[in-house]
């Protein structure tokens, strides 16, 4: 029976570029989407930029344009990422769409119908110096739940719960730094609770979730009345106007999730096909992958809007741990945070998908990214144990084809066809790890029939031709179906196939029928193998890999102003030379290279940010730097700068200061110096 699946990825933010993180649910679904095409259903495989929030507005703006600008660049980069990587969007849209705009509309109608918004005048938080209630994001301190530092005012990262900003302990503007002050808001809400019998009934026994995700909800939010949503968000925000309450915004997450539904709306206005087909349509199947941070959005409010809306409900929803790099969180200032196009510049995309389908299961726990195991699953399975089986037998077949009818191989092939629902099966589970097991061991059996048989040995002899092109036509035959099976993990190894072999690998049933009497075209090398140090240069420290920013949006560093840029005698004059020193006095200043482990607003201090430097020792230094004018925190963290590391510690209002950073400048101007790349922390000045 032909089934017909919608299947999302999570609608990727349009404030940053897309990164090794990300390519783990966007190739978990890819690898899906392609694997049901191959067996012949009907898919429809949708995805958007996640647009609007106050993200990307204070992005934008520091960027001095306008955020409908930063997300028209944004896209174009993450669609050229995803296609690099062969993921195969049916269609790609964006949040701040009119489609999107009426599907909200749509949604929110109903639920004013069915009396579920409330207005509420609620305590929001309130930057005091730069004057506008603060978004969550943009307030940070502790988690109300388990005291987590340093948390967002939406959601804990280290638990995972979620909660409003105003009940975050210890709250700081991440702009200004200064204490939030609590002012009066209106504020619109969604409430939940006539919903919360539905939501327990389907989250505990549609099967639509994974057993360890309903558990999650039943232990963390359904065992208590399910808190009401507040989901406007005053001016100045970057979204959508609610058309029935002016000067307020649908937040984010509100409109972010209806994108799915948008997305496939345009996607069914291109193509002829009928919107309600595959949203109001209990035969079609919504499929929603997601990683696991995003879990409360996707399986309580996001099925609460769909049933609002009279939208079918996902049948599945299928969620995945975060990526970790050789063990450890990724993280920007160890240079872990690999964006996709670094990748690409050196890196076989392929290779990355082979490697993320041989460690993903139907699990949410975190998957590591090992460069030795990367290295190890790329050379000894792809290129050894797999392309090496058309390379050691299709070029003693070039001139003579295949044979005409399938030789005797010993039940071989027959066994690899009867593995075929096994196999489909994992894929089908999201178990690709699995998959990929049962398609290593027939790829095993291949090679040692080919060790057995050595055609290398048989091109010796004349006589035994006919023996030869038998063997081959053996090897060639298994080796197209290992790579039917791998089709939907590796799309180009498959149409590479099928060019060596004059027959276009379209389906998952072909590989129950040997390939015969065919022509052979030229044997072309199917894939490289990887080089371990070109993997281990991914994942270098910051200041030799392009700011992630720089990537993403290349003409957008700040312009400096043009007297800043020439050269001219203004500098010296404002500050004459000192008077002159001995080589002695010189070496008394002790200046070395530190690295900045992380910074932050001190508040109540106008100039001061306070950084915790590390000269590579087991003792950091907390140093108070002057340069708030002209530094974010967040921009610091991870690069070189140079300091006095002997000046005598001195003691200032807010703590110890255990040395100096220098930098130029005078007049409010701050220039940090950085020293050229392959500097370490800890080196002297000399
Ligand atoms: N914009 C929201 C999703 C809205 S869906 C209606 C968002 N965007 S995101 O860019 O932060 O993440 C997109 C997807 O990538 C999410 O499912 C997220 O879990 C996943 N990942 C982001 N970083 C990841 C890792 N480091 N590892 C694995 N998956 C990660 O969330
Ligand atoms: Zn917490």
């Amino acid at each position: 029976m032909t089934r017909q699946i919608l299947v999302t990825s999570a609608l990727p933010y349009a404030n940053g570029p897309i990164h090794l993180g990300h390519l783990v649910e966007y190739i978990q679904t890819d690898i899906f989407v392609r694997f049901q095409r191959l067996r012949g259903h009907r898919v429809g495989y949708l995805c958007a930029d996640d647009t609007h929030g106050a993200a990307i507005m204070i992005r934008a703006q520091k960027e001095g344009r306008t955020p409908e600008q930063l997300i028209g660049e944004m896209t174009v980069a993450h669609q050229r990422d995803f296609a690099a990587f062969g993921i195969s969007f049916d269609h790609y849209g964006s949040t701040n769409s009119p489609a999107n705009f009426e599907v909200c509309s749509g949604i929110w109608h109903n639920l004013r119908k069915a009396n579920m918004v409330v207005e509420r005048s609620v305590e929001r938080l309130f930057d005091p110096v730069q004057k506008t209630f603060l978004a969550d994001r943009f307030v940070k301190g502790e988690c109300p739940r388990c005291a987590a530092l340093d948390q967002y005012g939406d959601s804990c990262e280290k638990c995972g719960s979620t909660y409003s900003a105003t009940e975050l302990k210890n709250p700081r503007s991440v702009h200004s730094g200064a204490v939030p002050e609590l002012r009066p808001s209106q504020q619109l809400f969604v409430t939940l609770t006539p919903l919360q019998e539905f939501l327990t009934e389907w989250t505990q026994r549609s099967g639509a979730l994974q057993t360890e995700v309903a558990n999650y909800l039943a232990g963390h939010f359904l065992d208590k009345p399910l808190q009401d949503w507040d989901v406007s968000r005053p001016a100045p925000y970057f979204g959508f106007e609610i058309p029935d309450a002016k000067g307020q915004h649908w937040y984010v997450w509100f409109d972010a999730p209806i994108g799915y539904i948008a997305s496939t709306k345009e996607w069914c206005e291109k193509t002829g096909q009928s919107l309600a087909a595959w949203w109001q349509n209990p035969q079609c199947e919504i499929v929603h992958f997601l990683g696991k941070d995003i879990t409360y959005f996707h399986t309580l409010f996001w099925p609460a809007l769909l049933k609002m809306g009279g939208y079918e409900l996902p049948k599945r929803v299928q969620i995945h741990g975060f990526l970790r790099i050789n063990g450890e969180k990724m993280s920007k200032s160890r240079g872990t945070f690999v964006m996709a196009e670094s990748y690409l510049k050196e890196l076989d995309p392929s290779w990355l998908r082979y490697y993320y389908a041989s460690k993903l299961s139907n699990k949410i726990d975190d998957l590591d990214f090992n460069t030795a195991e990367f290295v190890g699953k790329v050379n000894s399975d792809l290129v050894g144990r797999v392309v090496n089986l058309a390379s050691r037998s299709a070029r003693f077949v070039e001139t003579v084809g295949l044979a005409k009818s399938y030789p005797a191989d010993g039940g071989l092939f027959a066994k690899a066809a009867a593995t075929s629902e096994a196999i489909a099966a994992a894929y089908e589970a999201c178990d690709y790890r699995e998959a990929m097991r049962l398609v290593m061991l027939l790829a095993d059996a291949a090679n040692e029939y080919v060790d057995q048989k050595t055609p290398w040995t048989l091109k010796k002899d004349p006589t035994r031709a006919q023996e030869l092109q038998d063997v081959c036509t053996v090897v060639l035959n298994l080796f197209r179906q290992i790579a039917i099976y791998l089709a939907p993990v590796l799309p180009e190894l498959a149409t590479k196939a099928g060019t060596l072999l004059q027959d276009p690998i379209t389906s998952f049933a072909q590989a129950q029928k040997p390939l015969v009497g065919t022509q052979l075209a030229k044997f072309e090398h199917m894939m490289q193998r990887v080089e371990e140090a070109k993997v281990a240069l991914l994942f270098q420290a910051p200041e030799a890999q392009p700011e992630p920013a720089a990537t993403a949006a290349p003409a957008l560093a700040p312009a400096a102003p043009a007297a800043a840029t020439a050269d001219g005698p203004e500098a010296l004059a404002k500050e004459p030379l000192a008077a002159e020193i001995t080589i002695d006095d010189f070496q008394k200043v002790d200046l070395r290279i530190a690295r900045i482990v992380a910074a932050e607003h001190v508040p109540e201090a106008k100039k001061l940010l306070r950084l915790t430097l590390s000269l590579g020792g087991p003792e950091p230094r907390n140093v108070f730097a002057g340069i708030k004018s002209a530094y974010a925190p967040e921009q610091l963290v991870g690069r070189l700068v140079v300091m006095v590391a002997n000046l005598a510690p001195r003691k200032m209002k807010f703590g110890m200061s255990e040395g100096m950073v220098i930098a130029a400048g005078t007049d409010g101007e701050v220039f940090l110096l950085s020293p050229d790349s392959g500097a370490r922390a800890g080196q002297r000045l000399h």
